[in-house]
């Protein structure tokens, strides 16, 4: 049991955020496995509030980054706070979005706030949590599979909505660019907290 923990940890450890794709191809059923993983997360009352949107048409893509873009220019123009700016200069970030057109798929993740049948709605619960857990399944199938990805939030993210053409009853979650990392890739020079600052035990 402590070598499958210690494993398990060993290769979470690896799990990088990526802002440099390859633009190399990846197979459909891939992306479909990907999201049924996903999809095991536990969720408030067993709902499942989540759809997984896939993108690998070049034309949506392109779409979805001249919005992206659009929303970025303007949140790092303006819209962000200098904190948060200032928080942002280790990771070399700007409005410029160009992976989202070259990563073979985006995941956009939208959260049902509530369900919606024949027009009837029912209630979800713990929707946040919910989503937020399954997209943790996603990123972790993404890197077991040997692929990367970006966690991304370009807010406001209802252009999404527009895009791909989602019901009334689901909110944008977050959008996932998922590939293999480009030749030339690069991330920050990140620590992680240690044990002793992210835990307490009470024995
Ligand atoms: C909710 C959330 C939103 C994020 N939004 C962005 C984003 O819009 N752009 C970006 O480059 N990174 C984004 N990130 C990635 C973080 O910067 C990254 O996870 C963090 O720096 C830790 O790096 P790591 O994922 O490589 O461990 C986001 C992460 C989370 C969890």
């Amino acid at each position: 049991m402590l070598k499958k923990a210690e494993t398990h940890h060993q290769l979470m450890e690896q799990r990088r955020s990526l802002r440099d794709f390859s633009d190399k191809v990846i197979d459909k059923s891939i992306i479909e496995k990907l999201i049924l993983a996903a999809s095991t997360a536990p969720s408030g009352a067993h709902k499942q509030p989540w759809t997984f949107c896939a993108v690998s048409n070049p034309t949506i893509k392109k779409e979805i980054r001249r919005a992206a873009e659009e929303e970025e220019y303007e949140n790092y123009h303006g819209r962000m706070s200098e904190d948060w700016l200032e928080d942002l200069q280790p990771f070399g970030t700007d409005w410029h979005k160009e992976f989202l057109e070259i990563a073979p798929w985006l995941i956009i993740v939208f959260k049902k706030v509530y369900d919606l049948k024949d027009g009837e709605k029912s209630k979800n619960y713990y929707v946040n949590e919910s989503v937020g857990l399954a997209t943790g399944f996603l990123l972790s199938a993404i890197h077991e599979a040997g692929l990367v990805a970006l966690t991304h939030t370009p807010s406001p993210m209802n252009f999404l909505i527009k895009i791909l053409n989602r019901p009334i009853n689901e909110k944008p979650f977050l959008l996932i660019p998922v590939g293999y990392p480009a030749d030339n890739a690069q991330v920050p020079d990140l620590t992680r907290k240690p044990l002793e600052e992210v835990s307490i035990f009470f024995e």
